[in-house]
C-alpha cells in the first residue's frame, strides 16, 4: 500500500491556466489542413477554420495558442500575410519540408482562430531575420486603436478595432534556428527589440525572451543578468526522444525498455525546471519573471511514408503518460512556471488531434489535457506520494506521479499517473483539512503502444473510473497499470 498525503491547508500557488497552452507552427499539416482548410473547402468550416477541430479543442479547455513558430517565426515577415489573399507573397518554408507557403493564413486568420477557440493569442516575433521596425509595426498593427499608419492599414484590411494581444515572444531559439547567437549578443538584441514593442491604449504586453535549450544554464544566467528587468517571461524548450536527437525512435514500435526510457527522459523536466528556476531566483527572488516552457513533448521519427520535414507522428498511451508526468511537474512548479505549450497542436509532433481529409481523431494526449483542464486557475496544494522507483534493465524511473489542487468551489482535484506496466498500486490517501463526501473519477489506460487510428478512433479514450473508496479525511484506491487518472473530491 502506498501512502498519499494531500494537505489542503497548505496552498502553494495558483496554477496558471496557460500551463495548458498549445503551439501551432507553419509546419507540415498543422496550420494548413489541420486547423485551416480555407473558406471554399468541403470540410465543414467557419471562415476557413475546421469546425470539428475547433469544437474538440474548445471542449479540451485550450486557454492559449502560440503562433507562427518555432523556427518559422524567425523567417516570417508578417506583412506577407495580410491583405487580399491573391496578392499575398509566396515563400519557401525552408525549415519545414521546402514547401510553398502561400501566406493565406496570416495575422487576421490567426486572430479569428483564437476568437473561435476563445483562447488567448501568443504571437512570436522575428528577431533572427526581421528588423526592429518590422516587429514594432506588427505590435502597432495589432493593438493600436486610433490614427496611425498601421492602424489604418489594419482597417483597410477589414479590421477596424484593435485586437488585444498580451503574450509576445521576442524571437525563438536564438541560440539555434533563430540566429545562432551567443547569449550576451541576444540579450542585448532582446533589450533593443523589446523597447519598440509598445503598450498602446490599455493593451499591456507580456514580453517573453527566447530562453535556453534544455540544460544550457549559462544562457539563463546571462539572460537574467543582462535582460531580466526587461522581460516578463523566459522560455525553455525541451523535447523527449526515445534515445537522442540522432536516434529519436519510433512512435508506435516499442519495447518495454523503450517505453521506460521515454518516461525516464520525460522526468528530466523536473530537474530542468528546478535548476533554471534556481538561477532565476538569484536575479528575481520575487518570481516576477515566468518560466515559459513554450515547447515540450515527444519527438519521434516521422510516420513511414510521410514527408520527413512535416514531423507527423502517431501518439500512444506512452505519450499520454508523457503528458501526465509533464503537466504534474508544471503544476507543482506553478510559482515559477506560468505558461507551457506542448508541441504541437495538430498533425505535428505530440499532437492532441490528427486529421486525414475530412476525418479527425483525438489522441491519448488529448484525453490527458481534457482531464487535467480541471486544474486550471486552481490553488496548488501540498501533496506527496510514496512511490517506489522502477528499474528496468538499468532504466530507473519513479512508478507514480501526482499533483493536487483546490478549485473555486473548494473541491479537490487530483491527477495521478502509474507508469508501471505490470503492477497496479494500492493507495491509501489522507486529505488533511478535507472530508470528502463524493468522488468522481476518470481514467485513460491501455497497452503502452495502444493508439487511435482513423479506422479505430476510440481505442484509447477517457472513461469513468470508480475504484475509489472514501474514508474519513481521505480515501483508498487502486491505480491500474499504465494509466492516467483524475479524481474530483467534493
Ligand atoms: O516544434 C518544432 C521545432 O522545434 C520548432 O520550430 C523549433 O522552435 C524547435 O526546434
Amino acid at each position: 500500500m502506498q501512502k498519499y498525503v494531500i494537505n489542503t491547508k497548505k496552498q502553494k500557488a495558483q496554477i496558471d491556466r496557460n500551463i495548458y497552452g498549445h503551439f501551432s507552427e507553419h509546419l507540415g499539416r498543422c496550420i494548413y489542413e489541420g486547423l485551416y482548410v480555407g473558406e471554399d473547402s468541403d470540410v465543414p468550416n467557419v471562415d476557413g477554420m475546421r469546425t470539428d477541430v475547433v469544437e474538440a479543442l474548445k471542449a479540451m479547455g485550450l486557454p492559449l495558442l502560440r503562433w507562427p513558430g518555432g523556427c518559422f517565426a524567425d523567417e516570417y515577415h508578417w506583412k506577407d500575410g495580410i491583405g487580399p489573399k491573391e496578392n499575398r507573397k509566396k515563400m519557401i518554408n525552408t525549415h519545414w519540408g521546402g514547401v510553398v507557403e502561400d501566406n493565406s493564413f496570416g495575422t487576421h486568420e490567426f486572430m479569428r482562430l483564437c476568437q473561435l477557440l476563445e483562447c488567448e493569442p501568443y504571437i512570436n516575433g522575428n528577431v533572427g531575420s526581421g528588423t526592429v521596425q518590422e516587429m514594432s509595426e506588427w505590435v502597432e498593427y495589432m493593438t493600436f486603436d486610433g490614427l496611425s499608419p498601421m492602424a489604418k492599414l489594419r482597417e483597410e484590411n477589414g479590421q477596424k478595432d484593435a485586437w488585444k494581444v498580451k503574450y509576445f515572444g521576442v524571437g525563438n531559439e536564438n541560440w539555434g534556428c533563430g540566429g545562432n547567437m551567443r547569449p550576451e549578443y541576444y540579450a542585448d538584441l532582446y533589450r533593443r527589440y523589446q523597447t519598440y514593442t509598445r503598450n498602446y491604449g490599455d493593451n499591456r504586453l507580456f514580453k517573453i525572451a527566447g530562453g535556453p535549450n534544455v540544460d544550457d544554464y549559462n544562457w539563463t544566467k546571462v539572460l537574467m543578468e543582462i535582460a531580466g528587468p526587461y522581460m516578463d517571461g523566459l522560455s525553455l524548450h525541451f523535447y523527449t526522444f526515445v534515445n537522442s536527437w540522432e536516434d529519436k525512435g519510433s512512435a508506435t514500435q516499442m519495447t518495454e525498455k523503450d517505453y521506460y526510457r521515454v518516461l525516464k527522459n520525460t522526468w528530466r523536466m523536473e530537474e530542468l525546471v528546478t535548476k533554471h528556476s534556481h538561477i532565476m531566483d538569484k536575479y528575481d527572488p520575487q518570481k516576477r519573471v515566468a518560466l515559459v516552457v513554450d515547447e515540450w513533448g515527444t519527438w519521434y521519427e516521422v510516420e513511414p511514408g510521410t514527408n520527413p520535414g512535416f514531423l507527423y507522428q502517431q501518439n500512444s498511451m506512452r505519450d499520454a503518460l508523457v503528458a501526465g508526468i509533464n503537466l504534474n511537474i508544471f503544476n507543482k512548479h506553478a510559482d515559477r512556471v506560468r505558461m507551457a505549450n506542448i508541441a504541437q497542436l495538430v498533425n505535428v509532433l505530440q499532437s492532441v488531434i490528427l486529421t486525414e481529409g475530412e476525418k479527425m481523431i483525438k489522441t491519448p494526449t488529448y484525453h490527458v489535457f481534457d482531464m487535467y483542464q480541471e486544474h486550471q486557475d486552481n490553488q496548488l496544494v501540498e501533496s506527496y506520494i510514496t512511490t517506489p522507483d522502477l528499474d528496468v534493465d538499468g532504466v530507473k524511473v519513479p512508478a507514480m506521479t501526482e499533483s493536487a489542487s483546490v478549485n473555486g468551489d473548494g473541491h479537490l482535484v487530483l491527477t495521478l499517473c502509474n507508469l508501471d506496466l505490470h503492477e497496479e498500486r494500492r493507495i491509501d490517501a489522507d486529505t488533511l483539512g478535507f472530508n470528502p463526501k463524493k468522488v468522481t473519477g476518470h481514467i485513460i489506460t491501455g497497452a503502452m503502444d495502444a493508439y487511435n487510428t482513423f479506422e479505430e478512433p476510440e481505442l484509447v479514450k477517457k472513461e469513468a473510473f470508480d475504484q475509489v473508496e472514501l474514508k474519513e479525511s481521505g480515501f483508498t484506491m487502486t491505480l491500474p497499470t499504465c494509466s492516467v487518472v483524475r479524481l474530483i473530491l467534493e
